[in-house]
């Protein structure tokens, strides 16, 4: 069953700046581009690399793996390129009284 959970205060998340998140298990990235939250697993899908530590590329909405270069839009979770073929997980995001929630 998902829920809710709250992740931070939206004033102190930046556009452009990347958040690691960790619930249980879940590692995940927290990104805002132009007051759009987005949410995803933080671990590349081809190898082991932590996206936090890649790119993040506001023009296409999108984050590049430090490792291999792949490049994985921030809103389906996609990869735009080789070697990653997997998508990465996507989490909805809301703003409700100032604080951030993804649903996981
Ligand atoms: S580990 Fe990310 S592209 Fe290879």
């Amino acid at each position: 069953m998902s829920s809710w959970i709250k992740v931070c205060e939206i004033k102190t998340l930046n556009s452009g700046e990347m958040l690691d998140f960790d619930h249980n298990d879940k590692k995940i990235l927290i990104t805002k581009i132009k007051n759009k939250i987005y949410a995803t697993d933080r671990i590349c899908t081809h190898a082991y690399a932590d996206l936090s530590t890649g790119f993040l590329n506001e023009d296409d909405n999108s984050v590049t793996c430090p490792l291999h270069m792949s490049r994985f839009n921030l809103e389906s979770g996609a990869p735009e390129n080789l070697p990653a073929e997997e998508p990465l997980k996507t989490y909805g995001t809301e703003v409700k009284d100032g604080w951030v929630y993804i649903l996981i």
